[in-house]
């Protein structure tokens, strides 16, 4: 998408919302995969202008912070309550957050993977992409056949998300994250990227070898992806 970053963003989301409106009109209780960080914004606040009924949507996050104080504002759990829950209107008990049943994080991974699957999967899985390539919190090395488990995140993500955080120091280390594994089997996936700082990574996942060493390039081997870019983003394509 072409024109200055805001508009390219805005126009993103619109793009993004249409997709995912079009599974909710044709199925009332779709699951959603979601994705947090700074990316998917748009798509919410153009989803919320869908004039669509959100209250039998489920919703499945990818990932969540392991370590953070209950009820810490940027817990997965809490973002989403405040950027999807909230601003679409979605039913709370409809959505979840990895590790956020109130079992033990040893058992999280499986029994994520037990919920989504008793939802009968996730009809369209909504995607950003970290700088090293990681999709979920699926970094470098993670294999194509994991499932919901626990990941130490990479230095770089750390650095990319102390934004979010008093210090750099209180990004937590570790998460739970969806598989590329479980982000393979959704019916559907849409992947969005803005920004100069993507670009290597939206290269290697579009273009590049399929390989572990970068995760996004897992899609390729999806048969229904939508990519959405910015211009920046989509600068290193060929
Ligand atoms: C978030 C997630 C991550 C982010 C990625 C990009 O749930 O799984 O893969 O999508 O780190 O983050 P932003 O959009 O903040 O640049």
């Amino acid at each position: 998408l072409s024109g200055a970053p805001e508009e390219a963003k805005a126009a993103a989301g619109e793009l993004a919302a249409g997709l995912i409106a079009s599974v909710v009109r044709a199925k009332p209780d779709a699951v959603l995969g979601l994705a947090t960080g700074s990316t998917p914004l748009p798509v919410w606040s153009a989803l919320a202008r869908a004039g669509l009924d959100w209250s039998r949507v489920r919703g499945f996050a990818l990932d969540e912070y392991v370590g953070l104080p209950a009820g810490h504002p940027e817990s997965y759990r809490a973002v989403i309550t405040r950027e999807v829950v909230d601003t679409l209107g979605l039913t709370p008990s409809l959505v979840h957050v990895p590790g956020d049943d109130g079992g033990g994080i040893a058992t999280a991974g499986a029994r994520y993977e037990a919920a989504i699957a008793a939802a009968g999967g996730v009809d369209i899985q909504v995607l950003g992409i970290g700088r090293t390539g990681h999709i979920g919190f699926n970094e470098p090395g993670s294999s194509f056949a994991s499932r919901t488990r626990v990941k130490t995140l990479t230095e770089a993500t750390r650095a990319d998300n102390a934004r979010f955080f008093d210090t750099p120091g209180d990004v937590p280390r570790h998460c739970l994250t969806q598989g590329l594994g479980t982000i393979l089997d959704a019916r559907a996936l849409v992947l969005l990227a803005f920004g100069e700082a993507k670009a290597d990574a939206v290269a290697g996942a579009v273009e590049g070898p399929v390989s572990a060493s970068l995760p996004g390039s897992a899609i390729q081997l999806h048969p229904e992806v939508t990519v959405i870019l910015d211009e920046a983003a989509a600068s290193k394509l060929r």
